[in-house]
This record gives C-alpha cells, structure tokens and sequence, in this order.
C-alpha cells in the first residue's frame, strides 16, 4: 500500500458541476443547517460555507452558486469586530437572501442602520406586507412569522426599501430595488413561519432560477458514476456497523463497484441482541444485498479489556483503540485494498468545518472510526460526505434497502458498554440484551417504535428487593429510556402510554431472570444526555 491519505475528489465538488447551487453563508445561527436543510426539500442541492472562508474563490469559480443566504448569528453587527459579509458576494450580482443578521449586516454594509438592543424578541409575530416582495407576495394580508433577534433595523440605504413590518418591528423584510437583494428579520427556515417554505422556495426558484434536480433518483446514477471513475478497479474496504450510514453506503458502492467492496464488520459484545444476524441476513452473500462481508469476532478481547472498567470517557478511549486494533488487523489480511469508505455525512462535515470558528465543548468523546485513515494508509472514500440525515434514508428507499435498516434507530460506537453506567461486568450484557430485545419489539408492535427517535434499556448495576413467587428476590434494576428529537442535539422524554410502559416493565421482570424493577426516565436533554454516558 502506498502513502497516500487523499480525500476522493470531493462529491461536493461534482454535485457543484451537477446542480445549480445555492450557499449558504454562516454567520453562527443555530439555525443555519435548517436553512440549507429547507432548500435542500425544494430538491435544490445547497452548502454550507463559514462566512470567513474564501468566498471570492467559490463565486468566481467556474461553477458560481445561482443564489446566496446569509444566515442569523448571535453577534451585534454594531459591535466593532463584526463579522462582515465578504464584499465578493456583495459585488457579485448573484441574488443574495439576508435572514436576520444576515439581513442587518448587508443593510449596515452598504450606509443603512441597525439599532442596538439587549432585550431579545423570541416567539411569534404577525407579518404585515406593506410593498410588492416577490417573496411575499400573496401570502395573505398578514402571516405568522417566527421571529429570534434582539437589535432591528432602523434605517435602510437609499437602494433597499421596507416591504414588511411587525408590531415591534418597523423594517421586518426590505428589497433592493434592483431585486438582488432581500432581507428577512424573521426565520423562514423554522417551521414556526407559516409560509416559511414556500419563501424559501420562491427565492431559490424564481428569483435565483435554480432547477430543482436534486433528488434521490438523480443521485444515485450521479454517485455511482462518480464512484467508478474515482476507484476503477481498484478494492474499497468498509468497516460496516449496521447502522443506516454504513448501510447506505454499504448498499451505494455495492451498486457502482460490486465485489471489489469488501466489509469488515466487527463483533465487539457490544451490540443488541441479534444484531450480528440481523446484519448477515442483509449483506452476506446470501443475504439480500450480496456482499464480501468478514465478521471478526472479537467479542473476548474486548470483555475482557473493559471488565471492572467505570470511567465513562476511558470505556470511550478503550473501545475506539480497540476497534481500531481490530480493525487494522483485519485490514491487513486484505491485500491490494487502497480505498477505506466511510459513511461520514454532511453534518459531520459542517461541524468540523464550523469548529474552527466555533467554540465547541466536548461533552462526550464519540467513537468512529478517525485515527484508522493515517496509520492504514488507505485513501478516504465518503460518498455520502454532502448528504443530511434525511436524503441518506431517500437514498437508501432508492436502492432498495428495507425499512428495517433504513429506519433504524441510531445506536453509539462504544455500545452497550455505555449502556452500563459504573463498573462493566461481562454478566450484564445478557441481561441488558434481553430486556432491550423485549423494549423494542414492543414499540415495534406498538407502533411506536417510529414515533420515537431512540429507545434503549440502560442496565442500572444497583440492586433491589422484590418478591418472586413466594419469594424475596434482590436483583437489578434498568431504566428505560425512549426520546424524541429531530437533531439529537436537544431531545424531549418521549410520553409513551403508561399501559405499554407497563406491558413492557411486566415482560422484562418476568422474562429476564436477574432484572427485578424497571424505571423509566422521564429528562429531556439538556440538562441529561441521551445516553447515560
Ligand atoms: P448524547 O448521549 O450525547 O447522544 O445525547 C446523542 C446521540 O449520539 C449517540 N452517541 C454516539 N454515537 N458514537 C456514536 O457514534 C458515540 O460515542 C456516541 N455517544 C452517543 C447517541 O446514541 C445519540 O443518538
């Protein structure tokens, strides 16, 4: 094997070739993915690019976007090191939306005059159009809007004019006469603003006249293509997990490449019951998408290093080095592979682009597969690299996967071990496996299992007295644990009907020996973490 740790010519960069492109500027809202999320659902493909990256470079480059959004961000464009819009885009001609400070800081760029305030105005507001807006145009007289801000607008230059007010804002939405420029104070992005869509929409579509080719059936064709020419002939090794990313992936290079994919899934112990098999019958051979697939089974090894082991971060530390261990081992056996696929998807991407202008804090330190890449000295595939959470599943349906992987709740790196908050005993895992079996079959049956976004049983290492027949037994406890949630950022308990939790609580203490009590727990995140470590 060569040295070489190159990333695959970017699929970023051929989806630029291939579709008309919206940007999208960050200048640090909390709502920036759900802007290019939104325009992403118009079937428009858009990116995400920090508002300090080289802009000039993208806009003057042979695939220019169509059309240009400027995010919200918590900083006060009065404030003297404000972040600025970069002047290439101002001077582009390229149609440009400001959302908020996106609004504020164009408006403030070229003469106009944003107030201060440190009072933040949160919640919804009612939209009066006061002058033509093609994006808001016919919306009806007045429409709900979602509005985040603290300072307004409160003098416009003499190009732009006001279009829309609210009660507490007097320049709620403005427009440059020569219609290259509009501003929103509210966020069309969230779902709160009624028509929030359809604005979206109208500038992508009508104003910046892009096609809205960016669907699952066109992707696909596109990925494999790209896929062929970037590999040839050359194998690609994939370390498959189950999950819906390395699925999809999994299921991608199968179709452009076949069995030049080999994958490698690795048994660490840790996994649900059946998990293993579940796997097999998909991706082996015999299985529905016939595949190389090697399963190493390294269930020992990693028992037997994490037993007595308590420290959460350093259960995290063992099985990443572990894994990658495992893995690189395997690796080796697999001579004349120069490829290593990963399922990284975009959001991936836009965070470890963001955090150097960030000021991320590490909660948690989450396992993957980083660190292999150098030491394997394999070249990076990651056809998924510029797809959301939401079009890798698309993706999937279009390549025939079934709704059992595709619908997959997520499930962490380290497992089960993190599923046993305190010491890791080895005799837990049975038991940990069998009650969570019994969870999730019932909100399977329940129909809830679709309604949440994960459950799990958490193995509580304490003790409890109850009675068994006539007797006093002193078993454990475990926790069930059901969230719902759209980014996993924040997630809300989810309200399951008591009379299931109670189907569920009887089944395990009657049918996992060794469990006496069942709790269910009722935090939302924050202040908790999804997962109890
Ligand atoms: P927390 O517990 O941080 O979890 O609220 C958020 C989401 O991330 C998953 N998670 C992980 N995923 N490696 C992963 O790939 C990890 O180490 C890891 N830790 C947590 C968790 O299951 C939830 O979906």
């Amino acid at each position: 094997m060569s040295i070489e740790s190159a990333r695959s010519d970017s699929g970023i960069e051929v989806s630029r070739r291939h579709h008309d492109v919206i940007l999208v500027v960050d200048f640090g809202s909390q709502y920036t993915q759900l802007i290019a999320r939104r325009i992403r659902e118009q079937n428009i493909y858009c990116e995400i690019v920090p508002f300090d990256s080289d802009l000039s470079h993208i806009v003057q480059g042979q695939h220019p976007p169509k059309g240009i959004v400027l995010s919200g961000g918590p900083e006060s464009v009065t404030a003297d090191d404000a972040p600025t819009v970069n002047t290439s885009l101002l001077g582009s001609h390229i149609p440009i939306l400001g959302i908020c400070y996106g609004m504020q800081a164009v408006v403030s760029q070229k003469g106009g005059k944003t107030q201060y305030s440190s009072k933040r105005e949160y919640g919804h507001a009612e939209l009066t159009l006061l002058n033509d807006n093609p994006l808001l145009n016919g919306l009806g007289g007045s429409t709900q809007v979602w509005m985040s801000h603290g300072d307004q607008v409160n003098e416009l230059p003499s190009e732009i004019s006001v279009s829309a007010k609210t009660k507490t804002c007097p320049i709620a939405a403005c427009m440059a006469t020569d219609e290259k420029f509009f501003g929103l104070q509210f966020h069309p992005e969230v779902t709160h603003t009624e028509h929030g869509a359809e604005i979206l929409r109208r500038f992508a579509i009508e104003v910046c006249g892009c096609n809205p080719t960016w669907t699952p059936r066109h992707i696909v064709p596109e990925k494999v293509s790209q896929i062929r020419t970037t590999v040839g002939s050359e194998r690609v090794l994939l370390a498959l997990s189950g999950g819906v990313d390395s699925c999809v992936t999994a299921a991608l290079l199968n179709q452009a490449i076949g069995l030049q994919l080999e994958c490698v899934f690795v048994d660490t112990g840790l996994l649900r019951k059946n998990e293993v098999n579940e796997v097999l019958n998909q991706f082996s051979k015999s299985g529905a998408l016939s595949l190389n697939l090697t399963v190493v089974d390294a269930k020992e090894r990693f028992f037997q290093e994490l037993e007595g082991v308590s420290d959460p971060e350093e259960k995290r530390k063992l099985i990443g080095k572990l894994f990658i261990d495992v893995f690189e081992a395997e690796a080796q056996k697999h001579q004349g592979v120069r490829w290593l696929a990963q399922g990284t998807i975009y959001p991936d991407v836009i965070e470890s682009a963001a955090s150097k202008f960030g000021k991320a804090h590490v909660i948690k330190s989450h396992h993957n597969v980083g660190g292999l890449p150098d030491r394997l000295q394999l070249r990076i595939l990651e056809p998924l690299r510029e797809l959301f959470k939401d079009e890798v599943r698309a993706l999937g349906v279009e390549l025939g996967l079934p709704h059992s992987v595709i619908g997959r709740h997520p499930f962490p790196g380290p497992g089960l071990a993190v599923r046993i908050p305190g010491e890791f005993r080895r005799e837990f895992i049975p038991m940990l496996q069998e009650a969570d079996a019994i969870f999730l079959e019932e909100l399977k049956q329940s129909g809830w299992y679709d309604k949440v976004a994960q459950a799990f049983v958490v193995f509580l290492s304490v003790r409890s007295v109850g009675v068994g027949g006539d007797q006093r037994v002193y078993d454990y406890v475990v926790a069930l644990r059901a969230v719902t949630t759209v980014d996993f950022m924040t997630a809300e308990w989810a309200r399951l009907p008591y009379d299931l939790i109670s189907k569920i609580s009887n089944r395990i203490v009657n049918e996992v020996q060794g469990i006496s009590r069942v709790v269910y727990d009722v935090t939302s995140k924050p202040p908790a973490t999804i997962e109890w470590e």
